[in-house]
Parts: C-alpha cells; sequence; structure tokens
C-alpha cells in the first residue's frame, strides 16, 4: 500500500492529462501497469461488462470488495478507486462510511460514489479519512429511473454540481456524457481534476472502460475508443485451437508425445 499513489498524488496532476481504465480482475492489470497506466477505477460497469447484467444496479458491495481485491493484488503502484455500489451509500452516512471502509479493507486507495445529490455522503466518508471522488452528469445507477443516459448540457446545474462535490471535499470528478464545452469550462473553473467519459477531449483525464477500449465490448457507447480488436482476435484463436483438435492437428505434449 505504501508505494502506492495516493489521492494527494492525482489532485496534484490537475492540468496534467492522465489516462485512467476501469479493471476487474487480474489478467489485464499487468498490461494496464506496463502501458505506464497507473490510475485504475474498479467500476460498476463490472456489472455489465463481466458479470452480464443490463444495469450496475444489481452489483453488489461483496462483488465490488472482491473486484477490487483482485485488482488491489494484482498492482503494485497503481491508484485504484473502487466504486461504491447502488444503495451502499443513499441510506445513511454511517452506512456509507462503513462501506467505504469494507472497500478500503478490500485494498481500495479511494472509493467513487454517484450524484451530487450525496454531498453530505462524500463529506462524511471524507471526514472519516477516506479518499472520495465524485461523479456527475450521466449516473448509471439511477440514469434509467430519470433522464436516461442522454447527453447533459444543462451549464448551470452541472457547473453547481462540479463545485458542490469539490467544496464536499472530492479529490477528483468523473464528468460522464457531459456537454465537450460544458465540461471545459467545469475544468477551468474547479481546482480538482476532471476524468471525462464521452465528455470530449478538455477534460484533466480520460477513463475509458476497458473492454471498449480493448474492442471486447458487444455493445459500446458511441462515445467508445477502441485502440484494439481483442474480440476478433480472441474468437480467431479459439477457431484455430478448436480446428486443431477436431482435425488431429493439435500439438501434442511434448514430454508425453510418443
Ligand atoms: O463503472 C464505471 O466503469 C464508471 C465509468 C463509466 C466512469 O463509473
Amino acid at each position: 500500500m505504501q508505494n502506492r499513489l495516493r489521492s494527494a498524488d492525482i489532485r496534484n496532476r490537475k492540468g496534467i492529462p492522465f489516462a485512467t481504465v476501469t479493471a476487474y480482475d487480474v489478467s489485464f492489470c499487468e498490461a494496464i501497469e506496463a502501458a505506464g497506466i497507473d490510475v485504475l477505477l474498479v467500476g460498476d460497469s463490472l456489472g455489465n461488462v463481466i458479470l452480464g447484467f443490463d444495469s450496475t444496479i444489481h452489483v453488489t458491495l461483496d462483488d465490488m470488495a472482491r473486484h477490487g481485491a483482485a485488482v488491489a493484488r494484482a498492482t503494485v503502484r497503481s491508484h485504484v478507486i473502487i466504486d461504491m455500489p447502488f444503495m451502499s451509500y443513499e441510506v445513511s452516512n454511517e452506512e456509507a462510511i462503513r462501506n467505504a471502509g469494507v472497500l478500503v479493507r478490500a485494498g481500495a486507495s479511494s472509493v467513487k460514489l454517484e450524484g451530487a445529490a450525496h454531498v453530505r455522503r462524500i463529506a462524511a466518508i471524507v471526514g472519516a479519512g477516506i479518499p472520495v471522488v465524485a461523479h456527475i452528469g450521466v449516473v448509471p445507477q439511477t440514469a434509467a429511473l430519470h433522464d436516461g443516459f442522454r447527453r447533459r448540457a444543462n451549464r448551470g446545474e452541472l457547473l453547481a454540481d462540479a463545485r458542490a462535490v469539490a467544496e464536499a471535499g472530492a479529490f477528483a470528478v468523473v464528468l460522464e456524457m457531459v456537454d465537450r464545452d460544458i465540461a471545459a469550462e467545469i475544468t477551468r473553473e474547479i481546482a480538482i481534476p476532471t476524468i471525462g467519459i464521452g465528455s470530449g477531449p478538455r477534460c484533466d483525464a480520460q477513463v475509458l472502460v476497458l473492454n471498449d477500449l480493448l474492442g471486447l465490448s458487444r455493445n459500446p457507447p458511441p462515445f467508445a475508443h477502441p485502440y484494439a480488436d481483442l474480440r476478433t482476435a480472441a474468437t480467431n484463436a479459439l477457431q484455430s485451437y478448436a480446428d486443431d483438435v477436431r482435425s488431429g492437428r493439435f500439438e501434442r505434449d511434448p514430454l508425453t508425445a510418443r
């Protein structure tokens, strides 16, 4: 834990662009750190991309702790943000602090929660000594209950939300699907780094869902930037393996081959 980037290190990157990516398991973490990406988000997008749900509301605190712990075990220096899942922070400050503590025990360097409506929870968790990343704009846990997943462009509301979460003590804020000019204005306006997703290039940092970035997602969002096509590569590899086995070409174990 000692050598990991701390929230203060991330906070000090204001104005210095940095890449963030989601991570859920051990297998990709080595590649992520080798690529020089040192801010990892164990997002509750876990529910969609790994667990096969159609919404993040099905993700539990146990799910986040289990996958967060795997990512923490697989990394050395990265700052590991773990998402607080739906209904783990809404009920009371006490419950939010207790649940944030579960994630820190699992390996979180900080926790993230959605919505400027929860500024009191942000302040309470920060007050308990746990660094918090806020998340405004489209907030997937409750988006389907309200305005859906359309881009947010209410300038006054977004600026007020950004100021409120920064004042509550968040050390960074994710801006999801915020109009790019408003995201740029928020980035100029507030003192903490903005981490954009689908919010244009003028945020301090960017975050992408790993499976979208690597071309593994079946239905990536329109703002996804695929940098590879691992879905096709994996299908081709599996096809070659199956063909080799079926046709008898499969390489024998050299120790047992006669
Ligand atoms: O859960 C997640 O992956 C996220 C990103 C979309 C920012 O919150």
